[in-house]
């Protein structure tokens, strides 16, 4: 184990971390309805793009994947915590376009290699161990089409640097910048960034959203 991190933050890695979060009702991230700034999004069409095949990794119970679905968007949501993936099956609309991945978002099927059109990133980040995050920016351009679009509600958003965030979490904090900083060195393009105005109270000016474009095959 790394001396800088504490088995409790190690713990991040496993599903049983997860699993017990859910089972004891300590799910706090879990705001039971989908993220109102994606609902914007999809109610004014400012997402300027059609429906297409979405991955949503870190997908908890699903409510934006599920929010996405009911926009045509043809939903791919993985989530390694037995309990999340079940109360997802449980709450997804039948006469949507899905599919329930009870699976490691690091171990993704080879066929899942340039099949999407979207990922959409809320709450995954924050969630995997910082150091893992090279690996996660791999799996997202890894699994996006030339084309493809990333779409992520950083969260929280903070100094990550080693002596703060790495160590305090999860959520891990999230410096924006780092973050597309990740994604460009591996060939995508930020297309907009934004705080919003409408998230949920206590995450006001904790969030921005990103629209990054992949821009090589
Ligand atoms: C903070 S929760 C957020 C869930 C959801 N995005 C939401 O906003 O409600 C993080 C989720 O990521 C999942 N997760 C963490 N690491 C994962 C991994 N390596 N593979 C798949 N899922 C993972 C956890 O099980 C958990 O459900």
């Amino acid at each position: 184990m790394s001396p800088h991190f504490s088995s409790e933050t190690e713990n991040v890695n496993h599903p049983s971390k997860w699993e017990l979060d859910y089972q004891r009702g300590t799910a706090g991230w879990d705001m039971g309805t989908p993220t109102p700034v994606f609902q914007r999004l999809l109610r004014e069409g400012a997402l300027e793009f059609s429906p297409g095949r979405m991955l949503v990794p870190g997908a908890g119970r699903g409510h934006d994947a599920r929010e996405f679905a009911r926009h045509g968007f043809d939903v791919v949501a993985v989530d390694f915590a037995r309990e999340a993936v079940a109360d997802m099956r449980a709450l997804m609309d039948d006469d949507t376009r899905h599919e329930i991945l009870h699976h490691d978002l690091f171990q993704l099927p080879q066929e899942f290699d340039g099949a999407f059109d979207y990922v959409l990133e809320y709450t995954c980040f924050c969630a995997i161990h910082p150091t893992r995050r090279a690996e996660y920016a791999d799996v997202v351009s890894r699994v996006l089409k030339r084309g493809g679009k990333y779409i992520a509600l950083a969260f929280p958003l903070g100094d990550s640097s080693p002596s703060f965030g790495m160590t305090n979490g999860p959520p891990f904090a999230v410096n924006a910048d780092e973050l597309i900083a990740l994604m460009e060195q591996r060939g995508m393009k930020l297309l907009r960034r934004k705080v919003p105005r409408d998230s949920i109270k206590p995450r006001k000016g904790r969030e921005e959203l990103l629209m990054m474009e992949k821009m090589v095959k």
